[in-house]
């Protein structure tokens, strides 16, 4: 339950959304901040390894979730960092608990807290719906000291189901009483984007990366190459 409105004018019409719902991993914060903070440890395959090591995370939660069984984000991005390890034998083992420890405190991007913050001050709600467990979550939210600007953090873990279920993304509209078209949900990955349009949610792909366009069926509202997209534009 919630008592969120929609930012409104002096008449009372509804004038942006009632809630701004954010992906974490990829749009809050920088996945492959981990792997560069360890880049001279790992070598000349640093920017191949960190690649891999997120495809194979999210590999992981679509295979495992289409044969109904489930293993937490936690344990799915340490069997992704162990195939990396295997995948590139030239880099030690020894690098791997850097690694996941650097996982827990990855970079936001530079401009999270300031949107976060503007699109606060507009009335909506701000929450993070994400495939990660509860404590991954607030561990890298504490670390990117942006608490304060998040109202809510839904997680997938309490459904033991991964992002594209329908029903992850019903995680936000069974405790948000808003109609979909009034959530606004961001995320850096299309694919994700794809599963939150088909939920009914309005859609803001964050194409941090320039990538091509696909899942036509399943088209953004919007496409920006930042968070920065959200804002209001100045006159
Ligand atoms: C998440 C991943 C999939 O935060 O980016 O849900």
């Amino acid at each position: 339950m919630t008592d969120a409105i929609a930012s409104q004018d002096e008449e009372g019409l509804n004038t942006g959304p009632a809630a701004y719902v954010f992906d974490a991993y990829g749009t809050l914060f920088d996945v492959h901040a981990a792997v560069r903070r360890h880049a001279d440890a790992i070598g000349p395959d640093a920017a191949a390894f960190s690649d891999l090591w997120r495809v194979k995370q999210l590999e992981y939660t679509w295979v495992t979730s289409l044969m109904g069984q489930y293993r937490d984000f936690q344990a799915l991005t340490e069997d992704a960092l162990d195939f990396c390890l295997a995948r590139y034998p030239a880099v030690k083992p020894a690098v791997r608990a850097d690694l996941l420890e650097a996982y827990k405190r990855l970079d936001c991007f530079a401009e999270v807290p300031s949107v976060l913050g503007a699109l606060r001050e507009t009335g909506a709600k701000i929450a993070i719906l994400s495939n990660g467990t509860p404590r991954m979550l607030d561990e890298a939210v504490d670390a990117a000291g942006i608490g304060h600007l998040i109202d809510d953090i839904f997680s997938v873990d309490a459904l033991k189901i991964y992002k594209t279920a329908p029903s992850a993304y019903a995680l936000v509209t069974s405790t948000y009483r808003i109609a979909t078209p009034d959530i606004a949900f961001q995320s850096s990955n299309r694919w994700d984007i794809a599963g939150a349009k088909a939920f009914g949610f309005r859609c803001h792909w964050i194409n941090r990366s320039g990538a091509p366009d696909e899942y036509a069926e399943f088209a953004p509202d919007e496409i920006f190459p930042s968070l920065d997209g959200l804002l209001p534009k100045r006159a």
